[in-house]
């Protein structure tokens, strides 16, 4: 059993090298990056697309200035926009991949269906568009403005600062019924294996990436079930810590009330989700299901036991691989640079 966690963790060293949770030592972070930097990183993305870190450097340099700096306003003022905004990207990249169609606001389209109800963000990356619009207009992708304000919003949260590469347009459709695509909180491992994989990612990347929930609120809906009427012989899952049952209980008699999902550092961007997954304090029963189940367990220990730079690193690589998925590239065309994030130009609804 020592030696499966040792060579997790040897694994996850390997795995987590390239990516620093500095953005200054960053080959190609924030625009900074030669031809050079670029050929050093482009070696480890993963799926092969037109993709490039330079993307902007030339046609509109200040892009991601644009986009920290409104991050940084927004959530001065809205603290709880900074997960909504990772959270967002997760449900773009992982219904029709990462092509802004979860903006699109029309009827019958994936930000209307039932199950995106609670996503938000979407006020804020309207607000980066019309500032980026002024000075580069029709240049630059909501796609890629969602991608910049995520991680933005992740590092500015304590998270690592991985490298975003550009040039991805934007999909002109967009539909409620794709949206079972993205995992809802109640689904096994095995379902959560398929659809990671599915995106092109592993076992590695559904633990680390979980790990997102180290900050952000669930709301009481998402749960009672959990609470309030498990199975045909407990109210309440068993398997949480009675003491945390206790506060989940008392916090959620209404739906419309929210509890954070890593109780312990709700707003830090630390390991600590991991720490209160072992001690069977994971809110949703996804997250629980991490721990219980052989094959994704050791990777669970291995971040609750390592430092918090470790995951860190690790969610950067990861999260470099989340955001390939699925692009719409030049070199097929099929998308377009829409002028307002929330509308297509092209098409009429
Ligand atoms: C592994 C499968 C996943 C499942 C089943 C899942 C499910 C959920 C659910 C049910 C919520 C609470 C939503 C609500 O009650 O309104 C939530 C919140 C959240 N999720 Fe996930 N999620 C998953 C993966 C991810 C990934 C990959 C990311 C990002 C990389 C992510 C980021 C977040 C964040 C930041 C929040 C908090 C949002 C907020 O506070 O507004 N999740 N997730």
């Amino acid at each position: 059993m020592k030696s499966a966690v040792v060579s997790v963790v040897l694994l996850v060293i390997l795995v987590a090298w390239p990516v620093s949770a500095d953005r200054k030592d960053l080959p190609g972070a924030g625009g900074y990056g030669g031809d050079d930097e670029e050929e050093d990183t482009k070696t480890w993305f993963p799926l092969d697309n037109q993709l490039s870190l330079s993307y902007y450097d030339k046609i509109c340099p200040n892009f991601e200035k644009i986009v920290d700096t409104k991050v940084r306003e927004w959530t001065k003022t809205d603290p709880s926009l900074g997960p909504a905004l990772l959270r967002l990207l997760f449900h773009d990249c992982g219904v029709t991949g990462c092509d802004a169609s979860v903006l699109l606001d029309h009827k019958g389209s994936e930000r209307r269906s039932p199950a995106s109800k609670t996503l938000r963000g979407f006020e804020l990356i309207d607000d980066i568009k019309s500032e980026i619009e002024k000075s580069c207009p029709g240049l630059v992708s909501c796609a890629d403005i969602l991608t910049s304000a995520s991680r933005s919003a992740t590092y500015q949260l304590g998270g690592p600062y991985w490298p975003n590469a550009y040039g991805r347009r934007d999909s002109t459709n967009s539909y409620a019924r794709d949206v079972e695509k993205v995992p809802s909180g109640r689904r096994d491992i095995t379902g959560l294996l398929e659809t990671f994989q599915s995106y092109g990612l592993n076992i590695l990347d559904l633990v680390v990436l979980s790990g997102a929930h180290t900050i952000g609120k669930a709301y009481c809906g998402t749960i009672q079930s959990r609470l309030y009427n498990f199975n045909a012989t407990h109210g309440t899952d068993p398997s949480i810590d009675p003491k945390y049952a206790d506060f989940l209980r008392r916090k959620c008699r209404w739906a419309s009330e929210t509890v954070y999902l890593d109780a312990v550092t709700p707003v830090v961007f630390d390991n600590q989700y991991y720490i209160n997954l072992q001690k069977n304090m994971g809110v949703l029963t996804t997250d629980a299901e991490l721990v219980k189940d052989p094959r994704t367990a050791p990777l669970v220990k291995a971040f609750a036991e390592q430092p918090p730079q470790m995951f860190r690193h690790q969610f950067g690589v990861s999260m470099a691989k989340l955001v390939n998925v699925g692009v719409i590239t030049g070199e097929d065309r099929t998308g377009e640079i829409r002028r307002v994030c929330s509308k297509s130009n092209s098409k009429r609804y």
